[in-house]
């Protein structure tokens, strides 16, 4: 076990969107990092990032290179963490898993600290960290439940290119580049059609019964963090034209009724949520105006015309709270319970 002040932190993937977010996360949080190792593939090896003031060469992610560390994050690809974390644990490390390799499997840990940090308790070395897009929902639907229980939950999302990682963010910029300059735009290769000015209802892949594995994510997750293995969770997945930032349109069912005001209360009380929702001005949570918070945004809070179930409209950092702050807050947990 390491002391709080001794930790050796590997990041597979620190050249990537979520990558680079953790490591300016690790510093802002002050986490107890003795020595970072940063690593990538073979296109980036040899690169330095920029950790707490020094320069730190890029090395290739391999099994050897987590001889001797305490906490490796994972934030590169599914088969990379399938090939590499159990490699890491072997040689005496706990790993923070950022891609959906073992997010459902039933010896694996799935935490929003906020939500579910006792389930840390039974690691077996492994812990994943949830979808981007699950975590900005189950912080915004925890509060509820505990207030009134939670029955069902429709859900339509419209989630930032920047889920795509560098790649999505990058495809974007070429498309609105070309379009502003009159330009033919650039063949879409991350999205199934052209983002730039549009809204695309296609994220992940498709699946053979008419969902997207993305929505499929989104139901098994959110079950899972929450402990309601029979909830119901109906969701449909749309890619939309912004930089950063996962929205939901989100209609909650509840077990009593809740009435707008108690549902306002309850989220804003709750830690990591804040609520912000004044139809007078106008003045609701929009993406633009999460990015580079901790915090999920919620507002649009409204009872449902035809029956007692309430709306709301719900906004998180994407690369933040959706991935690296939430992977730094299982980390912290970690310590405080002297489980790493
Ligand atoms: N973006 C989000 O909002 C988000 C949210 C939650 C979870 N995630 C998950 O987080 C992970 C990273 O996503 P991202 O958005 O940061 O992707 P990204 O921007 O494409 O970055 C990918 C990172 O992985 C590294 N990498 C790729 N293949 C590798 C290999 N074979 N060996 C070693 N390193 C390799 C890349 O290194 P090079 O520089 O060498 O190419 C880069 O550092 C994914 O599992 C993703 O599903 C992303």
């Amino acid at each position: 076990m390491s002391s709080a002040k001794n930790v050796v932190v590997a990041v597979v993937g620190a050249t990537g969107a979520v990558g680079e977010v953790l490591l300016r996360v690790l510093e802002e949080r002050q986490f107890p990092v003795r020595q970072l190792v940063p690593l990538a593939s073979t296109r980036s090896a040899g690169k330095t990032i920029t950790f707490a003031g020094e320069a730190v060469e890029v090395q290739v992610a391999c099994p050897e290179a987590f001889e001797g560390v305490d906490l490796v994050f994972f934030a590169a690809t599914g088969g990379l963490s399938k090939e590499l974390a159990p490699e890491a644990v072997k040689r005496g490390a706990v790993v923070i898993d950022k891609s959906s390799t073992w997010r459902m499997d039933e010896q694996v840990p799935l935490v929003v600290p906020e939500i579910n940090a006792d389930a840390l308790e039974k690691h077996r070395g492994i812990i994943s960290n949830p979808n981007c897009t699950t975590t900005g929902l189950v912080m915004a639907l925890e509060p509820i439940r505990r207030a009134a229980g939670l029955k069902s939950v429709v859900v339509t999302t419209f989630q930032a290119v920047s889920g795509s990682g560098t790649p999505g963010i990058e495809e974007l910029d070429a498309q609105v580049k070309a379009k502003v300059a009159g330009e033919p735009a650039p063949e879409p290769t991350v999205f199934a059609s052209p983002i730039a000015y549009n809204a695309v209802p296609f994220c992940g892949a498709a699946m053979d019964d008419g969902y997207l594995d993305e929505e499929r994510k989104l139901l098994d997750e959110t079950r899972k963090i929450l402990g309601l293995p029979k909830v119901d969770v109906s969701v449909t997945c749309v890619r939309v034209p912004i930089p950063v930032g996962h929205s939901g349109a989100v209609l909650v069912e509840t077990e009593t009724p809740l009435s707008p005001e108690a549902a306002r209360e309850a989220l804003d009380a709750f830690p990591g949520v804040t609520v912000v929702d004044d139809p007078a001005t106008g003045k609701f949570p929009t993406p633009a105006e999460v990015e580079g918070s901790d915090e999920v945004l919620v507002g649009r809070v409204r009872k449902d015309y035809g029956s007692d179930k309430l709306w709301l409209w719900e906004v998180s950092d994407n690369l933040r709270k959706g991935a690296a702050t939430n992977a730094v807050q299982i980390a912290e947990a970690l310590l405080e319970r002297e489980l790493v």
